[in-house]
């Protein structure tokens, strides 16, 4: 499992996160960037968030490193702002902190990141079904002369089906992907290209070793799935068959 911290102060919250994540400092002397389990988004944004920067990681995609925070309940109790205190007494326990990027500067495309590693992003996106990198919504921050991803909870969507079906693993195995606006695809290496040089590193059991890493009190069972070990045992096959049959989200991408 990450690393668990315990919060010692809520420094303020990042309004312009949809999900009102906040900052945080913690018990290591770490500020993180925290996303709520009591947020409106639920647990499974949370589950995806790690499930995916934690495949970027493993392919030396620059993205923060995450912990869990574990927030008491007294900072929740002292909070002053009413929209914030709600969301911190609804969020008691574990919560998902990304490692706060001082200085970063969201990114605008006047210092792209080279073809190879532009290519690693987009391809970590099609596999897992990521629309969230528009340049609506770019999710990239420029920190170090390097380009950063965060934010992957709107990720391998398939999961939210999960309380009212059973798991449809072939529907997304085989659900293409579209690019066409993603903010990386004008300067990324050909998809088909990169996939070639990256599945090889994601083996079974580094996949297992990601989809291991998320807290359990974030994994939802339900009447098909109904103990952790199957919620888990889901996702990496999700996971495992995405990556062996990739004709569809690949595409006639070149
Ligand atoms: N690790 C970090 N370091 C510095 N700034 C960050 C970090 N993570 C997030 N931010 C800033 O906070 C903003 C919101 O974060 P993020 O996109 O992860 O939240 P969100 O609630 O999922 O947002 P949305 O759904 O609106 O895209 C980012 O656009 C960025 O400006
Ligand atoms: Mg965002």
């Amino acid at each position: 499992m990450l690393e668990t911290v315990t919060a010692v102060r809520y420094v303020s919250p990042l309004r312009e996160g949809g999900s009102l994540p906040g900052l945080v400092e913690a018990d290591d002397l770490g500020t993180y960037v925290v996303k709520f389990s009591g947020a409106g988004q639920g647990r499974k944004v949370l589950v995806a968030e790690v499930i995916v920067g934690e495949i970027a990681r493993r392919l030396d995609i620059p993205t923060p490193r995450l912990a869990v925070v574990d927030l008491p309940s007294a900072i929740a109790r002292y909070e002053a702002d009413e929209e914030v205190q709600d969301l911190l007494t609804a969020s008691p326990g574990h919560n998902l902190g990304v490692d706060f990027l001082p200085g970063a500067f969201g990114y605008d495309g006047s210092r792209p990141p080279t073809a190879q590693d532009a290519g690693a992003i987009r391809w970590l996106d099609a596999y897992t079904a990521n629309v969230d990198r528009t340049w609506a919504n770019p999710n990239l921050l420029v920190w170090h002369g390097r380009t950063w991803a965060i934010d992957h909870g709107a990720a391998l969507w398939f999961h939210h089906a999960w309380p009212s079906r059973p798991p449809d693993v072939g529907r997304f195995v085989g659900q293409p992907f579209d690019d066409s606006g993603h903010v990386l695809a004008p300067v990324a290496a050909p998809l088909r290209e990169t996939h070639d040089r990256l599945a090889p590193r994601l083996t079974a059991d580094v996949l297992r070793d990601v989809v291991a890493e998320v807290p359990e009190q974030w994994l939802e069972t339900t009447a098909s799935l109904p103990d952790l070990d199957t919620v888990r045992a889901t996702y990496l096959e999700h996971l495992v068959l995405r990556l062996e049959q990739p004709d569809a989200w690949l595409g006639g991408a070149a």
